[in-house]
């Protein structure tokens, strides 16, 4: 029996997170989708909002949604997780998860899967899509419905997206 990991910030989920999540179902036969919780990070969505909109986003698949508080390193230890598995775009997504990767190696024998971004979704982040719906530009065919929603919400009457640690509810 695998277990795998997915996680991230999730602030909001996009299509990519989503391609990457049906795709770790394809080797895995128990996959987690973790919301990583740092209250020192400044996410434009808070916790049960990035959780609720994840919950929608992978409704169709054969997943579970948790919550990392702390190391991920600990929580894979902890919920006996045998892989944890990302999507990597390009060269500079690499190198970042190739140190957490190594990090939680050593912190907790877990190995990291990078799954090559699908061509459609490849340029899609989390961050790109906060900067296209802040400046109102259409985000339909970047997350999903769920999402383009509670980007619309957030950024109503011209709110800049700005939020202390925590996130808006
Ligand atoms: O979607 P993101 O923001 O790229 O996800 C990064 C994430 C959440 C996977 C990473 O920050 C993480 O693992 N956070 C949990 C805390 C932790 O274990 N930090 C050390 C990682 S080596």
């Amino acid at each position: 029996m695998t277990r795998a990991v997915v996680p991230g910030s999730f602030d909001p989920v996009t299509l990519g997170h989503r391609d990457v999540i049906g795709r770790a179902t394809t080797f895995a036969d128990d996959v987690v989708v973790a919301v990583a919780h740092n209250s020192a990070k400044a996410y434009l969505f808070d916790l049960e909002t990035r959780v609720a909109l994840l919950h929608e986003a992978v409704a169709d698949l054969d997943v579970r949604v948790d919550v990392v508080e702390g190391l991920l390193a600990d929580y894979c230890r902890d919920a006996g997780a045998h892989l944890i598995v990302k999507g990597v775009r390009g060269g500079a997504d690499v190198e970042h998860e190739t140190a957490m990767a190594t990090v939680n190696r050593r912190l907790a024998g877990v190995e990291t899967v990078m799954l090559v971004a699908d061509g459609p979704v490849a340029h899609i982040s989390s961050t790109i899509v906060k900067d296209v719906a802040r400046h109102g530009g259409d985000v339909s065919g970047l997350v999903p419905p769920g999402v383009v929603a509670a980007l619309a919400a957030a950024f109503a009457d011209g709110a800049t997206g700005t939020r202390p640690p925590g996130g808006i509810r």
